[in-house]
């Protein structure tokens, strides 16, 4: 591995200069910082202990890109590439064991083309999910992207990684709608589809971010989305027996429902006075007149109104469940705020009950200030077959769950207490979750779960990283797709260039 040497950070900037690459920063450039900080969304990596890289990289265009990779090859420094930033462990902008990394941030790559005749598109991936829903919302009312509901999220990672949302359940993840890409592998090629092969085409699609060289564009299929979308948030507060019911109900319901429904639950932890609160998202692709006959007989308990109801465009909602104001803000990269955060994820196979989900309720409902989100699943999810792509979670699943804890800087003191009451809620949720493996999704990275250590390999053996690797994190996020992506991992990297935490490894 190209770190044991010792990097240089004057002949990586020289070789830059020297190939016309001028947008990058060094830690003394007064832009360093800002640079840096932009795009850190978790504030637990802008710690002093965290180690910064020894430079950042702005491609402008494909060739700077492939030129930053070479360069920093040459260099012997670690690469880490950023998108949104959005990485739970600060993966696309931090190195383990100190080794010395330079940081490509693919900011100023985020053109969006759309073409509303194929119904596709090409991103670069350093766009954010709310500059293409922009894109295609300005391109068509009709057409519409199956993502996530962050619009500052990379296309970069969230892709790379799967890619969840409102319209999962009618058309699959994010990865699942993928046509094409061009991938830079680490010697600079430049590779389409048919050129890196239909392994690493199909590891791209959900095998993670950064294991596989930079992807530099995603051509992506567009879906059909009606005239309106129906739009709800339904708060509901009560004593815990109540709320117990809803989540209750709502299991056997949420992924039940026609794929056109999409109904997750929001469940804010930390209340105080003996009551507790939940939302309900919902988004239909249909009228409200249709959601309301659905969720009356689906779901009489929710007593759903028609006030609750909103009619709006597709890239309306997503403004909407972005949270913020107007869909021209989608093009805003910046959140309001940033804090400090730690999440873990499961996923539920059989309905909890009734008797356990009050217990749980009473858990969840116990500070510190959080959330846990119940995302359905069904419908496409199900339909999609464990190995089309690398992520696994499809039939039999009913429901994914992400619990985070957050704190802000006047609470940094309390950061361990908080940590504990989630790795104590993640223990006490054990029995009423997947297991054999205990599954995990990958865009929501969790090294609790285990981490490679590159530097000492489990005693230098690749076979034993492997085995630690899938033993760990490996099984809980692929399931048995995991050696399929050691394979293509080997075709497409077998020096290992691309590595994190918890990137695939090679097998040599
Ligand atoms: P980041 O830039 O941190 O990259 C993540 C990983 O991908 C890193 O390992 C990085 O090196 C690698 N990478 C980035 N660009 C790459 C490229 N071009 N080529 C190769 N590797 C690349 N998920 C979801 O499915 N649905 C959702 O609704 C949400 N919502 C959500 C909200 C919020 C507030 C957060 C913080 C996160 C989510 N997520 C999510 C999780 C999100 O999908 C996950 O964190 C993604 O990895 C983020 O991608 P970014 O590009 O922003 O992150």
């Amino acid at each position: 591995c190209s770190a044991h040497v010792a990097a240089n950070a004057s002949s990586f900037s020289s070789c830059l200069a020297s190939h016309g690459v001028s947008n990058f920063s060094l830690p003394a450039s007064p832009s360093y910082n800002t640079t840096l900080n932009f795009s850190i969304r978790n504030l637990r990596f802008t710690l002093p202990d965290v180690t910064r890289p020894a430079a950042i990289v702005l491609p402008v265009s494909k060739e700077d890109l492939r030129r930053a990779i070479l360069c920093a090859r040459d260099s012997s420094f670690a690469i880490r590439v950023r998108s949104g930033g959005h990485s739970y462990e600060g993966l696309s902008y931090t190195t383990e064991n100190h080794i010395r990394f330079v940081v490509i941030d693919l900011m100023n790559l985020d053109r969006v083309q759309v073409d509303p005749v194929s119904a596709t598109t090409w991103a670069e991936t350093g766009a954010t999910l709310g500059e293409l829903y922009y894109a295609v919302g300005r391109s068509s009312r009709s057409l519409a992207f199956s993502g996530g509901s962050c619009s500052t999220i990379g296309l970069g990672g969230v892709v790379s990684g799967g890619g969840f949302g409102l319209l999962s359940r009618r058309f699959g993840l994010a990865a699942d709608n993928v046509l094409d890409a061009v991938l830079i592998n680490p010697n600079g090629r430049v590779l389409d589809r048919h050129s890196m092969g239909k392994d690493v085409f199909w590891a791209i699609r959900g095998g993670g971010g950064g294991s596989w060289g930079v992807v530099y564009a995603w051509k992506l299929r567009l879906v059909p989305a009606p005239h309106n979308v129906t739009v709800f948030i339904i708060d509901r507060t009560g004593p815990i027996e109540y709320i117990a019911g809803l989540v209750h109900t709502w299991q056997l319901v949420g992924p039940n429902l026609p794929d056109e429904f999409y109904l997750s639950l929001y469940f804010p932890t930390g209340s105080s006075d003996g009551n507790v609160s939940i939302s309900f998202e919902g988004q239909v692709l249909g009228t409200k007149q249709h959601t309301l006959s659905v969720l009356s007989q689906s779901f009489p308990m929710l007593d759903v109104s028609e006030s609750d109801l909103s009619e709006m465009s597709w890239v309306e909602s997503t403004a909407k469940f972005a949270n913020v104001d107007k869909v021209s803000d989608l093009l805003n990269r910046q959140p309001g705020t940033n804090s400090y955060t730690k999440s873990k994820s499961d996923y539920v196979k059989a309905p909890i009950s009734r008797q356990d989900m009050v217990e749980i309720v009473r858990y969840m409902s116990a500070r510190p200030p959080g959330s846990i989100i119940l995302d359905p699943y069904g419908g496409a999810m199900a339909r999609i077959e464990s190995g089309t792509t690398p992520f696994p979670h499809r039939a039999g699943i009913l429901y994914g769950i992400q619990y985070t804890v957050y704190w802000g800087q006047s609470d940094q003191a309390k950061a361990d207490e908080y940590i504990r009451w989630l790795r104590s809620l993640y223990a006490y949720m054990t029995p009423h979750v997947s297991k054999g493996p205990r599954g995990a999704y990958v865009n929501y990275l969790d090294l609790d779960l285990g981490a490679n250590n590159w530097t000492h390999p489990m005693g230098g053996s690749s076979m034993e990283a492997v085995l630690h690797a899938r033993s760990l994190w490996g099984a809980a996020y692929f399931g048995n797709n995991f050696d399929q992506l050691v394979k293509a991992k080997m075709t497409i990297d077998p020096e290992n260039v691309f590595n994190n935490a918890q990137s695939i490894p090679p097998l040599y």
